[in-house]
Parts: structure tokens; sequence; C-alpha cells
């Protein structure tokens, strides 16, 4: 999505004749979002893309909900989430709404034996242990430590782990993920004062088509619901495809932060945006560099958004007893800052190593069932002094 990107073969015009060896024709897909307002891609497929053999079992995986209205700050034990095989099933959503799902997933196995398409959602995969590879119809983008994966609503995926220590932060986003437009030019090219750049992209590589015929299952979210259908073709069939519809990752290592004199707000920090919600990064930087400054951050009352902050690496400065894989959720209405000492104790510091990912949703989240077991139930109390 963000720069033109093309790989294979496509005709020299759009929507022309386009012939295989054999004098058949190669089967044109327009792959876009928001009417044909949106991003898009042309794709040439060998098979028709519409080849559907069998519809099978649909079952219900919206998230049970167990707050609906929360006005608890709340920690979440992340790495307490139980490994499983399946990486759909290992998808757990914790805090949602009707814009965005969050959730983690530690999944143990690759998925290879089926499809996957998310028809309601752009998903945003944030890996924070694993490695491996993103397949898709488009192409291959390996990933790593530290990536976040951005595919658009739509996309059919598989994804292969080298091992089974896999933890992610996942968010599928109901409306589309973009870049900050006020980094983008009025040609989407990004600024010189944007934190990151059109080279830091992964962009898909390695197209692999495939000419088979058989049984392919794919699996549709859709409405809460995982459809399972069976295509006569595989689903990566490919020749060739152009335009800016399509997956792409970036690290957050290569997230240049923004650092001043005093104390920076959390905009700087933000990496990605959407019309209900944004996604920052919080990486190892220099601390403010004012002779009396307090790098640690001020109070501040969150009136118009409920903060999410997922804690990945590094000493966290604002806060005491936090671990990899938590997650705080501060609810939009009550104020939150540092913890008792922090502010104090965070003078004359120079640098910090914190990584976090933070997702600032525009409205209220809520908690669902699964979130409560990993929820400490005291962290509302942390701000008390002893
Ligand atoms: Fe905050």
């Amino acid at each position: 999505m963000p720069i033109y990107h093309r790989m294979g073969n496509v005709p020299q015009k759009r929507h022309t004749i386009f012939e295989k060896p054999d004098g058949t024709l190669y089967n044109e897909q327009l792959f876009g979002t928001i009417g044909f307002d949106g991003m898009s891609s042309l794709m040439y497929h060998l098979h028709r893309p519409t080849m559907v053999r069998e519809i099978g079992k649909s079952i219900d995986a919206s998230p049970a909900i167990a707050v609906e209205k929360n006005m608890q700050a709340r920690l979440l034990k992340g790495f307490d989430l139980q490994p499983q095989d399946d990486f759909l099933e290992s998808r757990t959503a914790l805090l949602v709404n009707n814009d965005i799902h969050i959730g983690l997933a530690a999944p143990r196995k690759s998925m290879t034996s089926y499809f996957y398409k998310n028809a309601d959602a752009d998903e945003m995969l944030f890996i924070h242990q694993g490695r491996g590879t993103l397949h898709s119809l488009m192409g291959k983008i390996d990933f790593e430590y530290g990536d976040y994966l951005i595919i658009p609503r739509g996309m059919i995926y598989q994804i292969e782990f080298e091992a089974e220590e896999n933890r992610i932060l996942y968010a599928e986003s109901f409306h589309p993920i973009y870049t900050p437009k006020r980094y983008r030019n009025w040609f989407g090219q990004l600024l010189e004062h944007s934190p990151y750049c059109e080279r830091d992209y992964k962009l898909p590589s390695e197209l692999e088509t495939f000419d088979e015929k058989g049984e392919f299952v794919m699996k549709i979210r859709k409405q809460g619901y995982l459809h399972e259908l069976v295509y006569a073709t595989h689903p990566f069939d490919v020749v060739g495809w152009d335009g800016y519809n399509y997956p792409y990752g970036f690290s957050i290592h290569n997230f240049e932060p923004i650092t001043g004199r005093v104390h920076q707000p959390p905009p700087v920090h933000q990496t990605f945006e959407t019309s209900a919600f944004v996604i920052c990064s919080f990486c190892p930087r220099m601390y403010d560099y004012h002779p009396r400054a307090i790098p640690a951050p001020y109070n501040h009352s969150n009136i118009d958004s409920d903060e999410m902050l997922y804690y990945v690496d590094g000493d966290f400065m604002s806060r005491k007893h936090v671990e990899k894989g938590y997650i705080t959720l501060h609810p939009g209405g009550i104020p939150h800052g540092p913890h008792p000492g922090t502010y104090e104790g965070s003078i004359g510091k120079k640098e910090t190593h914190e990584l976090a990912v933070m997702i600032d949703t525009f409205r209220p989240l809520m908690v669902t069932e699964a979130a409560l077991k990993l929820d400490d139930g005291i962290y509302y109390q942390s701000w008390l002094e002893k």
C-alpha cells in the first residue's frame, strides 16, 4: 500500500488481452478497498479466482465480552496466554470495539494446511518472538522480531514459522491502516520529518505461482464468523500484479525516534493511523536534554481515547514491575501517569531502552473473557502511595 509495486508479468495496458503460452487468457482481478476509491492492485491469475467447489462449515469466532463498559485500568500478563498449535485458534481477542479487535497469539505451528483471508479487517501482526515467512498470492515477506506486518483486508495468506516459540500482538482493524497523513506529501511520498521512509518497508518478493487443481480449503473471517470454502485451484496462482494494495512489513527497529529538549507528546511515536485509532512505537532513544527536563511522561487525561500499551523489551521508565508481553489498558475518562517514584527517578537519565507498541482507540474498548484470565486485578491501585 505505501508505494507502487510490481511483480511478475503484467500486460502493457490494463484490461487488455494477456495470453498464456497456450493462447488462452490469464484472468485479471482488481483487488481494491473503499469501493473504487481506495488503493488497488491488478492481479493476473492462471485460473479464475472464483471457482468455489464446496461451502463448508461456518463457526462463530466472535470474542466473548466480559466487561462492556470498562472504567478500570488493567494489566494483562500477555505471556500467560497458553500457546496453541493452530495460528487462528491461538489468536485470542482481548480488547475490542466496533473499530478494532486487539489480541495476542502464541502459535506453535505454521499455517500451511489451509489458506486464510480476513474479509472484514486489515490485519496488523506485530512479531514479538519468532521468525518466518508470510506467504500470500502477491509474494513472500520474511519476518522477524520487531516486524509489523500490515495485511490489507481480503488478502489470502499463509504463515510459516521457523520454530515453535512465537508471540504475536495483533490487531484486526475495521478501517484501513495507513501511514500518518502528516508525514506524507500530496503525492503520497513520505516527507523528510517522517520517522521512517520508503526504504524501510519490507515489500513482497518472490512471487510464488502454483498451477494446481484439487481441493484447497480457505478460512474466511467475515462478520465474526470463520467460513470454510473449498476452492478448485491453488489460491496462489498469480503470474503478475501491480498497484498499491498489498501486504508489507516494517521493523519497529527502523523507527527513528523524534526527541526534544523537553518531553515530546505521544504523537511523535505514531507509526500508523486509521480513522478510529493510532498505532505508536516507543523505541530506544535519548531522553530530553533541557537541563531541568523531566523525562518521564506527565499525568495525562486521555479523555478522547482508551490507551493500550504492549511492552516488548527494555526498561519502562514510567512503570514499575512491568515485564515483556504485559499489556496495560488506561481507559479514557480518568487520568493516568507515572508510578510513585518514577517521575522524580527519571530526572538526569540520559536514555531509555524501552520498546513498546501503543494503540490508542478513539472509542472505548470492551474487555473480553479471555483478557480477564490474564488480568492481575490490582493494577488500578498501583498509583497509591505505600
Ligand atoms: Fe498514556
